[in-house]
């Protein structure tokens, strides 16, 4: 039997010539929590070519979502940058993950430190009530080389404030906090950097990060999760070791390719 469900792509959207959004079906049999990844892709010469992708959306939504950068050489990207409305994706059924709200100790704060496509489970969690019913504010900070990379900026700014649903709790609880490293911004620096040197803190009037109060959760890069892990260490919180092991923090990168 396969390990994949044929969804059907009812959206694409290009929001640079290097980062694309999908939308597909979803079927009913497809379970996850919210911040999971599922292995997704096509089918080439007859076998399935797949990579982790966090699951953009949240788990009680009708569809799927995706955010995926665009590699030229890339095995998989390179052929996904081209779907179309119509077409069939291949999605695991089962998709995990480490970036969920089950492996955090109670706090007050959630730090969601994502740069690039390491933004998607983030994407999922803002629309997951349970976030917002567990902490007071969730300060989401999102790093891109460039502006245009901010992607889903408007959602942050316009679309999630006003939604019927989350609308209030976002209002009160959400700070999104967009930095740019290579071009002129408000904010500017990496993620790392301004939470090292405390600027993060004094720009959202937060106190720096401690175990007591924060936790937080990281996705991008392999050198970012590294450098940022060891940050969150010397801030005194300690890494969730495994799956279903609750700590402090938690971390994932973000699978490309
Ligand atoms: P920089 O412009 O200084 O390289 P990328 O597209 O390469 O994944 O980068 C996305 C963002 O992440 C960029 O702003 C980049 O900054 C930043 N970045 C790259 N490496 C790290 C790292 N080790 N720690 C924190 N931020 C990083």
């Amino acid at each position: 039997m396969s390990k994949f469900i044929n969804e059907t792509v009812t959206y694409v959207h290009h929001w640079t010539d290097r980062l694309f959004t999908i939308k597909t079906t979803r079927s009913d049999s497809l379970r996850f929590r919210s911040g999971e990844f599922a292995m997704i892709g096509i089918e080439v010469d007859g076998k399935p070519l797949v990579r982790a992708y966090s699951i953009a959306s949240p788990a009680w939504a009708e569809e799927l979502e995706f955010f995926s950068i665009k590699v030229q050489d890339g095995p998989l990207t390179s052929r996904l940058q081209h779907i179309k409305v119509g077409d069939t994706l291949l999605v695991s059924k089962k998709p995990t993950g480490t970036l969920v709200l089950d492996d955090l100790l109670p706090a007050k704060h959630l730090y969601l430190l994502a740069t690039g496509t390491g933004l998607a489970p983030f994407l999922s969690l803002v629309r997951e009530p349970e976030m917002y019913e567990r902490f007071e504010k969730i300060i989401l900070v999102h790093g891109v080389r460039h502006t245009e990379d901010l992607a889903y900026k408007d959602f942050f700014e316009n679309e999630l404030p006003n939604d019927e649903i989350f609308g209030e709790w976002v209002r009160e609880k959400l700070i999104y906090y967009p930095t740019v490293t290579r071009d002129e911004f408000k904010n500017q620096g990496r993620v790392t950097d301004i939470i090292k040197s405390g600027k993060l803190f004094a720009d959202i009037g937060l106190p720096p990060m401690n175990k007591d109060d924060d936790r937080a959760m990281i996705c991008g890069s392999m050198a970012m999760n590294a450098d940022m892990s060891a940050i969150l260490d010397d801030f005194g919180l300690t890494v969730s070791p495994r799956m279903g092991v609750p700590a402090d923090y938690v971390v994932e990168r973000a699978f490309v390719g």
